[in-house]
């Protein structure tokens, strides 16, 4: 397993929290974890974080879908003429053409962002500069936003601040369709399976089938089945607590900042290794939504209940020839080995 190197073609490889490729702007920090020579696809993913006032002025872009989780901190977002305060476990669906800026509201905002189609990705080699640090440099040197040339997907829209306005009101339930909308923490369209809940945040129609955004969390709990994918990549990145994944060829642990990609072909599995771990994944393409139908069951709930419905393992089994899934081993646990 690759850990903490940017891979220059397809395998699993996993980035520990803080590391990636760290481009400074400003007091900007953009830290690259996923970009398309590692994953074998127009996909990039990149942790933003900055200075209280630091701000990243409204754009858009022709070709790339954004979508922003929100890690920790206090965050203005202008999103498509409105303006929202963005807190820890927000998340915004940003598709292509849709105006955007955004400025820290406090010390501590950091965003996991994903791009999809388009190389708006780039632009953080051509304004910031490799940077060594860990956190965002306090400083404030000018930023040269007008080497975002016509070669990157990012066209600035004017300077105006991200900040004017009433502050709209975040969703508590997602629209239909590819359009932009800013979802609530813990909103979304949740789900259970066993005792973990599945809270689908951007479904395959919000981006045009690119992929789906899923919130997984639980309580300390079996590992599930081992198996693998022909076209699925999966990017799991672990927010609270700790979980053990088997990805390619051994085990590793994922704690709070850690990121694994998963490309197609390779076995995997993951298992909740402490109470309330949360993890939120990005799966790509948006095709293997339904997995997540079949095996689980809509929850009104918010947290996971102390007595947990019936594990539909039995239903994924029903649909298994219409889903991109091979199991390697049985539902369950592997059988009892003689001797
Ligand atoms: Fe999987």
């Amino acid at each position: 397993m690759i850990v903490n190197e940017l891979p220059a073609s397809l395998v699993p490889y996993k980035i520990d929290a803080g590391e990636g490729l760290r481009y400074a702007f400003g007091s900007h920090l953009a830290t690259m974890i996923a970009r398309p020579e590692g994953l074998g696809q127009q996909v990039s993913g990149v942790i933003l974080s900055g200075a209280k006032g630091a701000a990243f002025p409204l754009h858009s872009h022709a070709a790339t879908h954004e979508a922003i989780f929100v890690v920790d901190g206090v965050i203005a977002l202008s999103l498509a003429g409105k303006t929202y305060q963005l807190t820890p476990g927000d998340y915004v669906n940003i598709p292509p053409g849709t105006p955007h800026g955004y400025e820290y509201a406090d010390h501590r905002g950091k965003m996991l962002t994903w791009r999809f189609g388009g190389n708006a990705a780039d632009g953080y080699a051509r304004v910031g500069k490799p940077f060594a640090g860990i956190v965002y440099p306090e400083r404030s040197e000018p930023i040269d936003w007008t080497v975002l040339d016509s070669s990157v997907d990012t066209e600035l829209l004017g300077s105006a601040g991200v900040m004017d306005g009433a502050v709209a009101a975040k969703l508590t339930t997602a629209p239909d369709g590819p359009v932009p909308f800013v979802l609530a923490a813990s909103e979304g369209e949740r789900m259970i399976a066993g005792d973990q809940v599945y809270t689908l945040l951007g479904n395959q129609g919000h981006s045009s089938g690119a992929f789906i955004a899923l919130l997984t969390e639980g309580p300390i709990g079996y590992p599930i089945p081992r198996h693998q994918h022909e076209k699925v990549t999966e990017l799991f990145y672990c927010l609270n607590g700790e979980m053990q994944m088997y990805a390619g060829d051994g085990y590793l642990a994922l704690e709070p900042g850690d990121f694994l990609h998963v490309p197609p072909k390779t076995p995997h599995s993951f298992q909740l290794k402490k109470h309330d771990t949360r993890f939120i994944g990005f799966v790509t393409p948006g095709h293997f939504e339904p997995f997540f139908r079949y095996l689980c069951v809509p929850f009104e709930g918010y947290r996971y209940p102390l007595v947990p419905p019936p594990f539909r393992f039995d239903r994924v089994i029903q649909h298994l020839s219409e889903l991109d899934l091979t199991l390697l081993e049985r539902p369950g646990g592997p059988p009892p080995q003689a001797g």
